[in-house]
């Protein structure tokens, strides 16, 4: 990854060692270069105006869900970026970041009434809706505030997107979305609803989709349904094609955007309607990385076991997912360096903590720092305090420059949200009454 370069055997984020970051600020931490998330965000947005053509309305809604760091909307917001979000945290910190209510889509199959109230309030774009009686739900709310929600019907097109079980969300057996054949039950009901405003349609089918022909597909029947919603009399005039488009973790051939630019060229744009894309992985996937020192190395009789300051609570992807995440010793091995098949694991109590098994890698020492790459993407967003280990803080590399965007949270603040009850503080031992 050319932003993550190596100057002289040292590995930097964009023009700053990594080593002078792991110093300053500790490990385990997240190091995010804005210059890749910016030519990610670029290259995303660019290539699909320039194939769909310049007259063609659309908005790239970074899916906020992948890396929600202030700074990371920020940046994108100052690319024009809107936001897909799914809940009422994920729409404050958009609006934080500066991205307009206008290019804010709210998606998610479990909006409350009060968060559907919060963004009516704000102003959003639209609501994807996932099911009746959500719809209903949304109708409500308006009606009590006295205005019309403007929504799209999520639909489930029943694709397979040949990714990982628990990241796929386009097949009939998801949860996700609107069954494609129900939708004309949907609409029957949407008549009686007067608060809310049908503007169009909306899929996603997963994420990390590796080739192209799931988008093919459920673009195909989104289309068809789109035209019969026009031959019907829907004023619809919009389409939500979702994320999805993966990133290379290893040495697979990237994800190809001008290829998709061009299957929606050739199946949507025809349609005329107003564009949304929601793109979270490929935009900041490769943007960032985990650092982490190695603890110790501990050569069992069976495992070579390099143990690091990072663990599951930081990173979950290779233990929920099985994935693969480069990891990359951050100074260039002396030349001679034996290679070895190592567990890199991290501190916690799980079988389960690790980020790689039997890797091939050069032989690490203890105080080593190691790059864990592709972390920018359900990286931080997805830790945990388990074991009650602090969140790892978020650093921003711009050039020469980096700020830290996330600051390692103390043990007093992180323990200041909790109490010990009176009955256990008062004076008769610590005992629950009774
Ligand atoms: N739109 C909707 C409605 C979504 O549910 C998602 C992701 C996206 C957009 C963005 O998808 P992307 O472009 O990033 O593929 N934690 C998992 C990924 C879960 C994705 C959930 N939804 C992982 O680490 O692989």
């Amino acid at each position: 990854m050319s932003d993550f370069p190596f100057v002289d055997g040292h590995m930097h984020a964009e023009g700053v060692p990594l080593a002078r970051i792991a110093e300053d600020v500790g490990t385990p931490c997240y190091v995010y270069s804005a210059q890749a998330m910016v030519s990610a965000y670029d290259h995303f947005a660019g290539t699909l105006r320039d194939t769909l053509g310049h007259e063609q309305p659309m908005t790239v809604c970074y899916a906020v869900k992948a890396n929600p760091n202030l700074a990371v909307l920020a940046t994108l917001a100052a690319r024009g970026a809107g936001a897909d979000v799914v809940s009422e945290g994920e729409l404050r910190r958009a609006l934080a970041a500066g991205i307009p209510p206008e290019k804010i889509v709210f998606a998610g199959v479990g909006k409350t009434r009060h968060e559907i109230a919060y963004a009516l309030r704000q102003g959003i774009h639209q609501f994807n809706v996932e099911s009746l009686p959500e719809l209903a739900a949304i109708d409500a709310v308006a009606r009590e505030l006295d205005t019309t929600a403007p929504v799209a019907l999520r639909v489930n097109p029943d694709v397979d997107a040949g990714t990982h079980h628990k990241i796929t969300t386009g097949r009939a057996e998801n949860k996700f979305g609107i069954d494609i054949d129900m939708v004309p039950e949907v609409l029957a009901e949407l008549r009686h609803l007067p608060n809310v405003t049908l503007h169009g349609l909306a899929m996603h089918i997963g994420s990390q989709i590796p080739e192209l022909q799931p988008f093919r597909d459920a673009f195909t029947r989104l289309a068809e349904l789109y035209r019969q919603l026009r031959r019907e009399g829907w004023p619809v005039s919009r389409l939500d094609l979702g994320g999805g488009l993966g990133i290379a973790y290893r040495d697979e051939p990237p994800p190809d955007v001008a290829g998709y630019a061009r299957v929606v060229r050739e199946i949507i744009g025809p349609l005329g309607a107003e564009l949304a894309f929601e793109p979270g992985r490929h935009i900041v996937g490769n943007a960032g990385i985990l650092l982490a020192r190695v603890l110790y190395v501990k050569a069992g009789r069976a495992r070579h076991f390099v143990i690091v300051d990072a663990a599951m609570n930081d990173l979950i992807r290779p233990t929920l997912y099985d994935a693969w995440h480069e990891i990359v010793p951050v100074d260039r091995p002396a030349p001679g360096t034996p290679t070895v098949r190592a567990d890199v694991v991290g501190p916690v109590c799980e079988t389960g903590d690790m980020f790689a098994e039997g890797r091939p890698m050069p032989a690490v020492a203890a105080g080593d720092l190691l790059a864990i790459f592709s972390a920018g993407a359900y990286g931080a967003t997805m830790a945990s305090p388990y074991n009650s280990r602090l969140a790892a803080p978020e650093i921003l590399v711009h050039g020469g420059d980096y700020a830290v965007v996330r600051a390692r949270p103390s043990h007093a603040a992180t323990m200041a949200a909790e109490s010990v009850p009176a009955w256990l503080t008062g004076t008769g031992g610590g005992r629950p009454a009774g």
